[in-house]
């Protein structure tokens, strides 16, 4: 029989491994203070720039960023130019430390609607971090949970009518794998700031079982005491995976 602590679901620590976030609430930042959304937007590159080390510092191994989904195009163009800039302007400022901090960055999301600029700057960022075994940064830019299940249906299919692949052979580790992060372990703790209780699209296959934190907080306020708090309320759940409550206790207590 397996050892008991072999069978312990993962992710049960008290830090997570994976967080995902989605920074909402930079619009409504600005507004607040009587600024145009722009600011917001500015305001919120700081605090990424922020929590990025912080999540290391607290021993995270990865990180998942939503920065653009991909319905966001639906945003006024000024926006969506502005935010396409700016993401430019942050990537050719950040990288450099980021690679000096052992960070290894991926985006993930479908990169074609962008210009060969921005898909090249993308690409140098992964190719000049790659080998660093520091923090997983992911940054989510026109992603939408759906298309990543679409590509991975498409990419399995393609292994099928390859005759690499049986259909009967797909099980949800084949699928899981085939999805944007597929090596990576799934979300343990997922954090929405700007009060907002919803997905958007996010990772929608890789949060089956995450804890879902939702604060009222607008991400450029996000800061390390807000995610101390985030990290102290997942300390505190009691994972279970379908089991009951009193299996997880004897496992944990073996
Ligand atoms: C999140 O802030 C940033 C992006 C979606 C790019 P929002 O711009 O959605 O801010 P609110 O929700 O309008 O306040
Ligand atoms: C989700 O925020 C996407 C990002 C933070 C990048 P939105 O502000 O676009 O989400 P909805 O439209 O309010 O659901
Ligand atoms: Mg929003």
């Amino acid at each position: 029989m397996a050892e008991i602590s072999s069978i312990v679901p993962p992710g049960c620590g008290p830090v997570p491994r994976h967080i995902a976030v989605i920074m909402d609430g930079n619009g409504r930042w600005a507004r607040r203070r009587g600024l145009p959304r722009p600011a917001g937007h500015r305001a919120g590159v700081k605090v990424v720039r922020r929590i990025v080390e912080a999540v290391d510092q607290r021993g995270v191994a990865a990180l998942t960023l939503f920065a653009f989904s991909s319905e966001n195009w639906r945003r006024p163009r000024t926006e969506v130019n502005l935010l396409i800039e700016l993401f430019i302007n942050t990537l050719q400022q950040e990288v450099d430390r980021l690679h000096r901090n052992r960070v290894r960055i991926r985006f993930i999301g479908d990169p074609t609607p962008f210009g060969r600029r921005l898909r090249r700057l993308m690409q140098d960022a992964e190719t000049l971090t790659q080998a660093n075994e520091g923090l997983r940064l992911n940054i989510a830019v026109n992603y939408g949970g759906r298309w990543d299940m679409l590509q991975a249906a498409r990419r399995l299919a393609a292994c099928v009518a390859a005759g690499e692949l049986k259909p009967e052979a797909i099980d949800e580790r084949t699928l899981a794998g085939a999805l944007s992060l597929g090596d990576l372990p799934e979300p343990d703790l997922f954090i929405r700031t700007g009060g907002e209780q919803r997905i958007s699209n996010f990772l929608l296959w890789q949060l089956a079982y995450t804890e879902l934190y939702f604060t009222e907080v607008l991400w450029p306020d996000f800061d390390e005491h807000c995610l101390d708090e985030a990290l102290a309320w997942f300390a505190g759940r009691q994972r279970r995976f379908g089991q009951t409550g009193e299996q997880v206790e004897r496992i944990k207590g073996a």
